[in-house]
């Protein structure tokens, strides 16, 4: 059984990095080859500190034009990898950005217009962890016990490749696998020792959702959102992951000794279609099995993490409505009645206001509607009370079928044009997306 624990190693900053098509072992016995940044899939961890100058040199090696997005943090728009900002074949971009987003699980991946979906199911995507002083004193789960795991679906394929080839059902539900893989292994498993974890959960996948939980039912707490902690645990048994969302979870192990066995599953859910390739989205699915060998330090959680901004009085009131037609073909999948279109912008936002955006689904489909440049925070949604990981700074939310989220945004730092969108996607590369400048 393969080992989700070899994680990838971490990078310091001032590095330089290689899109590449690169061999790849996934499935045991089947060698293959994937898209990659450095060579490795899952892409290599960047752990960088607040305050932190990033620099990075991308290097585009691949047959095709791609970009990096990082995911969750406020950068430049010259850097923050729009659609239409890309490296051509044998080019490279330098990415520098100072790193002012507080500590949490942000990531980065391929942001090409149209051909986002490919090049991250094709195995281009990473964790980009970002510390700061007030996070290290909280004295939480650190070293080995602080885990990054990335969920992600892919489909059992003769050779062993990651080939994507979407029909129009998969457009439609957003391309699915068949097999859960953790830090790109299937079946996968880690060696714990009895202590408490900290587990960095991010949903990489094209359109699955995942519904975390244990097997056992066991209680955990929800430490962080998508943009950092929250202002205190949240306890919790399950966490509903859609693409892009990130949760931080804290598992108490220590009782495990004596070399138990505990699994980590995705519950079965109803809310979406079967029409499509894969498994359909709420199939019931294993995730990572932990086997408890050993002691490890002990911790205790805090009672409080940290206070977040207070959200000040929203002044400004938008409404975002996600929408998709039959066919499902490019050009059918909408915010607010149109298809993205690079050259328009249709939202203009002023820095520093406060903003209350609705979101509302108009489709049969789930939606996780992402914005780029800033954390915002959820205020309500029409389907019921929100869940413990949407309590702190979000980028990411789902929004369920006939549901409509509020949110508070505010714009701070950098002026230029980014893009907000559905992060299922197949949905976001056949249009579902929008250019909004900051003024
Ligand atoms: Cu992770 Cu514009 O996306
Ligand atoms: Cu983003
Ligand atoms: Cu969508």
């Amino acid at each position: 059984m393969l080992d989700a624990g070899r994680a990838p190693t971490p990078v310091s900053t001032a590095i330089s990095m290689v899109a590449t098509l690169a061999p790849a072992v996934v499935w045991p016995g089947l060698p293959t080859t994937l898209f990659t940044y450095g060579s490795t899939y899952p892409s290599p961890t960047l752990r960088v500190r607040r305050g932190d100058v990033f620099d990075l040199r991308l290097e585009n090696l691949l047959p095709e034009a791609t970009n990096i997005h990082w995911h969750g943090l406020a950068v430049p728009a010259t850097m923050d990898g729009h659609p239409m900002d890309v490296v051509a074949p044998g080019g490279f971009q330098q990415y520098t950005f100072d790193v002012q987003d507080r500590a949490g699980t942000y990531w980065y991946h391929p942001h090409p217009d149209a051909r986002t979906a490919a090049q991250v199911w094709g195995g281009m995507a990473g964790f980009f962890i970002v510390e700061d002083d007030d996070e290290l004193a909280l004295g939480l789960p650190s070293g080995a016990q602080d885990v990054p795991l990335m969920l992600q679906d892919r489909r059992v394929t003769a050779d062993g490749s990651f080939s994507y080839t979407p029909g129009p059902m998969d457009l439609l539900e957003g391309y699915l696998g068949e097999v859960a893989l953790v830090n790109g292994v299937p079946d996968a498993q880690l060696t714990v020792a009895a202590a408490p974890y900290r587990f960095r959960l991010l949903n990489g996948s094209n359109a699955r959702i995942f519904r975390v939980a244990f097997e056992d039912g066991r209680t955990f707490h929800v430490i962080a959102g998508d943009g950092g902690l929250l202002e205190r645990p949240l306890p919790a048994t399950q966490v509903f992951l859609a693409p892009g969302e990130r949760a931080e979870i804290v598992v108490d192990l220590s009782r495990e000794q004596g070399s138990r066995s505990v699994r980590m599953v995705s519950l079965p859910f109803t809310g979406g279609g079967t029409f499509a390739g894969g498994l359909p989205q709420g199939t019931a699915l294993s995730l990572l099995r932990l086997t408890v060998q050993g002691s490890g330090p002990a911790s205790v959680l805090p009672q409080r993490l940290i206070r977040l901004p207070p959200l000040g009085r929203p002044e400004v009131a938008r409404r975002f409505v996600m929408d998709m037609r039959m066919p499902p073909v490019p050009g059918n999948f909408w915010i607010n009645g149109r298809s993205f279109d690079p050259t328009r912008v249709d939202t203009l936002v002023e820095r520093g206001v406060v903003e209350e955006w609705e979101v509302f689904n108009a489709s049969a489909h789930p939606h996780p509607f992402h914005v780029h440049a800033t954390q915002f925070r959820v205020l309500s949604r029409s389907g019921g009370p929100l869940r413990p990981h949407e309590m702190g700074l979000k980028d990411t939310v789902l929004v369920w079928p006939g549901e409509s989220v509020k949110l508070a945004i505010r714009f701070e730092r950098y002026a230029g044009v980014y893009v907000l969108h559905c992060h299922n996607l197949e949905h976001e590369d056949a249009g579902m997306m929008s250019n909004f400048e900051v003024r």
